[in-house]
């Protein structure tokens, strides 16, 4: 566990982490600016700008969101699928090689089998409910483990701690797309995954009029994502 919220997730999910807005409003308003005024922030970070994802609409959601996914930070992306093929990209390099459980999110599985080749970065897909076959694919270039904590669609569910075990003990980075569970549901980053992602355009969102994405981790790898 990373961060110690003492609200439910059901309070979470209702309320987030900061009700109080600009003139006492009880929603945030929506902030229409692409550009913020120089307010004296010192690094390229910490000058807001909409592409940054730095304004105070995605500041307030990567916060909820944070809360809810029990992590010390998270920021949100403009589809799920943006929010993955971002995180892989920043984690990986060419050269390097991923397992992917073997039945993860069509999307995804394409992007790791068919796009991913392109820029030299190769995969093995595993069967994630059978750890004792997961080493035999592993190779000094492999980097991340990535697995969906319900996969869509056949809702298979990993062996969570064995994934997160195989990969500390392997020095893997553990990712997991929990879309189909939610953080209502499952909470990865307190079973130590890395980085967690989420389709907010299901669950997350709830009322099927938004596409988002959202990833999830600690400050450091939510940063390393997020430039
Ligand atoms: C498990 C899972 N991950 C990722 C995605 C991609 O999300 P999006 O459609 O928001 O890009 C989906 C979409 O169905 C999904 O079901």
């Amino acid at each position: 566990m990373v961060a110690d919220h003492p609200l439910s997730v059901e309070t979470l999910a209702v309320k987030g982490t900061s009700p109080h807005y600009d003139e006492g409003s009880a929603v945030q308003p929506i902030y229409q600016t692409s550009t913020f005024l120089f307010q004296g922030e010192v690094g390229y970070e910490n000058v807001r700008y909409t592409r940054c994802n730095n304004g105070p609409n995605h500041m307030a959601l990567s916060a909820h969101i944070a809360a809810l996914e029990n992590t010390e930070a998270a920021m949100v992306a403009s589809s799920g699928m943006a929010a993955i093929s971002t995180a892989l990209l920043a984690f990986l390099q060419a050269g390097d090689h991923l397992l992917m459980q073997n039945t993860c999110y069509g999307g995804t599985y394409d992007f790791v089998t068919k796009n991913l080749p392109a820029w030299k970065i190769s995969h093995s897909l595993i069967d994630a409910s059978q750890p004792n076959t997961w080493k035999a694919a592993l190779k000094p270039s492999t980097k991340i483990i990535y697995v969906e904590s319900l996969c869509n669609p056949s809702s298979d569910v990993p062996d969570l701690q064995a994934v997160v075990s195989f990969a500390k003990a392997n020095s893997l980075m553990s990712f997991i797309d929990n879309t189909f569970a939610s953080p209502v549901l499952c909470r990865p980053a307190d079973l130590g995954f890395d980085i967690v992602l989420e389709s907010a355009t299901k669950y997350m969102g709830g009322h099927s009029d938004l596409i988002a994405g959202s990833y999830a981790g600690s400050k450091r790898n939510v940063q390393k994502v997020s430039i």
